[in-house]
């Protein structure tokens, strides 16, 4: 009998197996992984790591079996039926993006889903694409496969696919393009529906909290830099998503000032030229480890 703990449920192996591991230590949370390759510990908190099949995910939250879970959008869309055992959708974790597209071989004909009308449709998502297709009153065969969708165009099983895009290679190898967006996947956290076990309510609080700082402080950079008082307002503008900056005297200069920003997107080096062209001196970038 395992003591009592936080169960999140972690894809075990493929495309956000890495990341949400990745994530859940950034959050301070220290993995052992143990022997046991279907459950990890968290040595310094009472949170268990199962991990599973991406597919089963939603059906272990929606359960409650797994307090939280992280997926992909797109298999939570997949997953969920309506009703009181859908996961509820905590936050959007920034990672593993992803999209379901409808593509077919290139120089297909395509305007609008409409186009789509009467024909047959291969797919592993058969329920997000009869979503997508009665959103738009488009009556199509839907073909739902395991998986290879891609090469359903060339066998005549279908005249188009609905599959997940991320590079784009998979459907360029096969001389496909995409026409349409189905939907538009990243990871994110999952909830079960009753709520988090009572005993560990705070802790999920606080994991959810360090997952938001820790998505937070992705690509978010420190600037600092001396500012002639004259053109405050024109550097301040040019920052990238900063609001409130931190502004100070310099000891002895009573023209020039220090102004220090949290940018929440990435500075490039042409920002980093326009600051100097504006009259900034002694530009620091810092990247920023934790934010809460
Ligand atoms: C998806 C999809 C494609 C590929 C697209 O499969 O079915 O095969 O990724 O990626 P690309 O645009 O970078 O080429 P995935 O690897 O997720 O495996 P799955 O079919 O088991 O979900
Ligand atoms: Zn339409």
């Amino acid at each position: 009998m395992s003591a009592p703990a936080l169960r999140i449920a972690v894809q075990k192996s493929g495309r956000l197996a890495e990341k949400s591991l990745e994530l859940i230590e950034a959050a301070g949370f220290r993995i052992m992984k143990g022997a046991n390759d279907l459950l990890y510990r968290v040595e310094n908190a009472p949170i268990d790591i199962l991990r599973v099949r991406d597919d089963d995910i939603p059906t272990f939250v929606g359960d409650g079996v797994a307090d939280f879970g992280i997926v992909g959008r797109n298999v939570l869309a997949e997953a969920v039926e309506d009703g009181a055992r859908a996961p509820v959708e905590a936050m959007a974790l920034g990672f593993g993006r992803c999209t379901l597209k409808i593509a077919a071989p290139i120089g297909f004909k395509y305007a609008n889903a409409h186009s789509l009308a009467g024909l047959r449709i291969a797919t592993t998502y058969p329920r997000s694409l009869k979503r997508f297709l009665e959103a738009h009153g488009v009556q199509a065969e839907i073909l739902t496969m395991r998986g290879a969708v891609e090469v359903a165009p060339r066998l005549h099983l279908a005249q188009a696919i609905c599959d997940l895009v991320s590079t784009g290679a998979t459907l360029e190898a096969n001389g496909l393009e995409a026409l349409d967006t189905v939907l538009e996947s990243e990871a994110v956290l999952i909830r079960a529906p009753k709520g988090v076990q009572a005993q560990f309510a705070a802790l999920g609080e606080s994991m959810i909290a360090r997952f938001k700082g820790v998505a937070a402080s992705r690509g978010a950079k420190y600037i600092m830099m001396n500012a002639p008082r004259a053109r405050l307002a024109e550097i301040t503008a040019i920052l990238p998503g900063a609001d409130a900056p931190t502004i100070t005297p310099l000891a002895g200069r009573e023209d020039v000032l220090a102004v220090h920003a949290v940018c929440q997107e990435s500075v490039f080096w042409e920002t980093l030229e326009r600051l100097k062209e504006a009259g900034a001196s002694a530009i620091l970038v810092l990247p920023i480890e934790k934010m809460m």
